[in-house]
């Protein structure tokens, strides 16, 4: 049986370990730069965590703490704070893996920072989703997908916690099509589930791997096992199960087309994992699978042009600010990721935002959990340069072209609160501090252009607490909010100066500005939003800032 072809394009690996004597080509197609995300308690921290084990990048398990904010904790800044430590320890995780450079991207675990992992989102070059045997596809998933979707990103599933009781795997396979809406295909292959586990057949590498009886802790035995119709099936796994795994095997292939690397490269296809994070079950597969056929960095569009990792000349844009904890110390800390070229340290760079021309003297690298000074990195890395304030998210650095990256788009926010200064004497305080935190992008600020009151939206309650909470502790200013009926935030842009300037006048108290002073409708409720929607059919409402 055939499960699988490769494409060409992938085939360099690497079993040595000089890697400084390798080529900045070589350096580049080594890499391979992604995020792990899934709705939150589907086990993206334990697969992280084993992930991390499996590459030798930690020794113990417990390492990775997650860095979801419990829903108990709402209104605990000191957890907040503490997360937020620990989100910048494991923000880049980097390791070494059979001659691959590995980068994971950290994401928020907690739904309010939904924002902050659609960002991160846009520094990756590939995804691996993670989802609950039991619960199947959740909220949070889909929308996840939705900003892989629109980027067209690599996609891995990993359909987790098989050692408990769950949704029948054609089933889960089904709903992943329908409600992700894209192709898959399984690369291994679950036998049974719950209590009655046995192991996962490896389609990917024609293995059987099966686990112990007992804890269910370790991987018994993996067998090389190529015709699963040799009768030998039957001794190590039973007569019924054995049957079974036929029946399914039989139907994959006939349901399923075989694995083109391609399809998964261009993101039509998501090759899809079952097993056990928890229990180390099915994880060495998954990476196995993912360092053969995960894409090194890929051409990235920028505005002007698209540009290559390849180029020579240096280019990277900022997805992440992270202000610092210590209050005595102001700065903070800017996620670069690399697109092309080779980023030096102490080499002078264009700030395409400012124009100005700006130096590292100590850029850093994230290695597992340790952070070192770096003097070069290459496109899919990522590295961490120290801001006074320049930066924001978005924000280009290149040898001199102006270039703007696309696609680190605004989402519409969902929840709305006028924010006013509650002590009169720091009003100057408050507008940095808002400015600030607005650039780190911890939420959105609206400008009502009728009477100059400002607006922050966010995609949860939590956002509002930790923006009034580092406002007091960061900036010494005081605000407070002011409840508004609002539905919906929705960036307009039309054609038609006769129709944008008629739907100015008429609702005059609904326009806002966003902080690059493009105009925004703030809908009151879904009526008003359909309303102008049907009404003004020559403005287009956009969800997110980038269209
Ligand atoms: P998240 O980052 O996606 O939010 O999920 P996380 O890894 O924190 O996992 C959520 C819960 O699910 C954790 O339990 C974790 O131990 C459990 N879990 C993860 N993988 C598996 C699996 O393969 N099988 C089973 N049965 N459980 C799994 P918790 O009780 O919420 O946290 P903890 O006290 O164990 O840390």
């Amino acid at each position: 049986m055939h499960f699988y072809t490769f494409a060409s394009s992938d085939k360099v690996l690497f079993e040595t370990d000089k890697y400084y004597k390798m080529g900045f080509k070589e350096e580049i197609q080594r890499r391979r730069t992604f995020g792990i995300v899934s709705h939150p308690d589907a086990g993206k921290t334990t697969l992280t965590e084993k992930l991390l084990l499996f590459g030798g990048a930690i020794h113990v398990a417990g390492a990775v703490k997650s860095n979801k904010i419990k829903k108990t904790a709402t209104s605990d800044f000191m957890e907040i704070e503490r997360q937020r430590g620990i989100s910048v320890a494991t923000s880049v995780m980097g390791f070494e893996y059979k001659g691959r450079k590995i980068n994971i991207l950290d994401t928020p675990g907690h739904q309010d920072f939904a924002e902050d992992t659609f960002r991160t989102l846009t520094a990756v070059d590939s995804v691996i989703i993670v989802i609950d045997s039991a619960k199947g596809v959740e909220p949070q998933t889909r929308k996840l997908m939705e900003v892989c979707r629109m980027r067209k990103t690599p996609v891995m599933v990993f359909i987790n916690k098989l050692d408990r009781s769950g949704k029948d795997p054609f089933e889960l396979l089904d709903e992943i099509e329908n409600e992700l809406q894209i192709f898959v295909r399984p690369l291994s292959w679950p036998i049974s589930n719950g209590p009655t586990f046995k192991g996962v057949y490896n389609l990917y590498e024609e293995k059987l791997n099966l686990f112990s009886g007992e804890d269910k802790q370790n991987i018994e035995e993996s067998i090389e096992f190529k015709d699963v119709n040799s009768p030998e099936l039957e001794d190590y796994i039973g007569d019924q199960y054995a049957n079974t795994l036929r029946e399914e095997l039989e139907l994959i292939t006939e349901v399923y087309p075989n694995f083109e690397n391609d399809d998964y490269l261009s993101a039509d296809l998501a090759p899809v994992f079952f097993g056990s994070a928890l229990n180390n079950f099915g994880v060495k597969e998954l990476l196995e699978c993912f360092i053969n056929i995960a894409p090194f960095p890929r051409v990235i569009s920028a505005e002007e042009r698209d540009i290559d990792p390849f180029e020579n000349k240096f280019s990277g844009f900022i997805f992440k600010i992270h202000a610092n904890m210590d209050p005595n110390h102001r700065d903070r800390l800017a996620f670069v990721k690399i697109c092309s070229g080779s980023f030096k340290r102490n080499t002078n760079y264009l700030h395409v935002g400012t124009g100005k021309k700006l130096k590292f003297p100590s850029p850093t690298a994230f290695m597992a959990e340790k952070k070192s000074i770096v003097d070069e990195a290459y496109p899919g890395d990522i590295v961490g340069i120290h801001d006074t304030g320049n930066f924001k998210i978005g924000d280009t650095l290149t040898e001199g072209e102006v270039v703007h990256f696309k696609g680190l788009p605004s989402f519409s926010p969902e929840m709305f609160r006028y924010v006013e200064n509650a002590d009169p004497m720091k009003y100057k305080q408050l507008a940095k501090g808002l400015d600030q935190l607005m650039d780190e992008g911890v939420a959105q600020l609206f400008t009502n252009k009728f009477n100059g009151r400002k607006i922050i939206g966010t995609v949860g309650q939590l956002q509002f607490d930790v923006i009034q909470f580092r406002l007091e502790h960061e900036y010494g200013a005081k605000c407070k909010y002011e409840s508004i009926q609002m539905h919906k935030a929705c960036w307009i842009q039309s054609e038609d100066k006769t129709q944008i300037e008629d739907f100015r006048k008429r609702k005059y108290a609904n326009i806002a500005i966003d902080k690059r002073g493009r105009e925004v409708f703030m809908a009151d409720s879904p009526y008003a939003l359909q309303m102008a929607q049907s009404k003004f059919d020559k403005i287009n409402f956009h969800f997110t800032s980038e269209f």
